[in-house]
């Protein structure tokens, strides 16, 4: 069975791709790294841990990770993150504290767990970093070995084929930390973007959030309200009037099953100027990709998975 980490800038949709993570039965979640970009770093892995705690998973291990971008001043919150995802990161919903803290708050532990796990677990390591890039390309600097030996890295950012969401050009994860993004897509042996192309396809309504309600679990409850402050933010906000994008779950999909879209193969790298994720042409003509860029998605059939998945989790 393939064995995962996640790293987490433990926000709303992150919370959703921590529960895909654990109920879905192609790998097991063998430790979560936070990073930060909806919230702060600590509040990211405080969110992780407390709904880690509230799924049941208190054995899988926590790691704060880098709290801003190498060569960056400190990292604070902006405001439109905080009307998105609320200003603890969980749609303002108060989970229960968790009993246990993490395993470490030195973003350099984080990247030598990362490199320990490459090379323990090699092919069948799958990472997935639906936050900025900077501690896995930290982990990659640190031991430039893990580039090749890590099997798969499926990452929530970017946008080829549409615009950004945060200028007309660059997405969320990848503006926090361009060089990071750019350094892993060009480091990493199979490195497969899950961006906007996509996650902006994958929407989810009230009617959803209405199944986990109706399960009278603490979880599901929880899980609803926390999506559901999401859905009023991209409504109040003009993002979407139909429904919120199951951004980093979608990556997390793809990652055990990357069937759910279409695969376009493109070495990719993060212009310098806007942010934008584009084909690098120093590597276009190379015959071997090490990039494949998600275009299209099945989304009925996505979601119809999401659903089971979260259900069944939250039961
Ligand atoms: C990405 O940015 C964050 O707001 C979300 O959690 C997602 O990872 C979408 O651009
Ligand atoms: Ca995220």
């Amino acid at each position: 069975k393939k064995k995962m980490i996640l790293d987490l800038d433990t926000g709303v949709d992150d919370a959703l791709a921590l529960a895909y993570a654990l109920a879905t039965p192609d790998a097991d979640l063998i430790g979560v790294i936070a990073s930060y970009g909806n919230t702060l770093v600590d509040t990211a892995a405080q969110n992780t841990l407390n709904l880690l705690e509230l799924l049941g998973a208190t054995d899988v291990p926590v790691y704060t990770g880098y709290a801003h971008a190498a060569g960056s001043g400190p990292f604070e919150t902006m405001q439109i993150s905080m009307d998105i995802h609320g200003t603890n990161g969980v749609g303002n919903v108060e989970l229960a504290t968790a009993q246990r803290t993490v395993e470490s708050t030195d973003g350099e532990d984080a990247a030598d767990f990362l490199i320990d796990a490459a090379y323990t677990y090699r092919d069948n390591l799958i990472v997935v970093p639906t936050g900025p890039l900077t501690n896995l390309a930290a982990a990659m600097k640190k031991d430039p070995a893990i580039g090749d030996l890590i099997g798969n890295i499926t990452l929530m950012g970017g946008a080829l084929t549409v615009p950004g969401n945060v200028t007309p050009y660059t997405e969320a994860n990848i503006n926090q930390d361009p060089a990071a993004a750019d350094y892993v897509f060009k480091h990493g042996r199979h490195v497969v973007m899950v961006g906007l192309d996509v996650t902006l396809q994958t929407l989810l309504t009230k009617e959803e959030t209405k199944a986990w309600r109706k399960l009278n679990t603490a979880k599901g409850t929880a899980f609803a309200d926390i999506f559901d402050y999401y859905i009023d933010a991209y409504y109040n906000l003009d993002i979407n009037k139909n429904g919120a994008a199951l951004h980093d779950p979608l990556a997390v999909g793809v990652a055990v099953d990357p069937n759910l879209v279409t695969l376009l193969p493109i070495n990719l790298m993060v212009s310098t100027e806007d942010g934008r994720t584009i084909g690098d042409p120093a590597r276009a003509l190379e015959p071997i990709k090490t990039n494949f860029a998600a275009v299209e998605v099945d989304t009925p059939f996505y979601v119809e998975r999401f659903m089971n998945y979260m259900v069944n989790i939250l039961k």
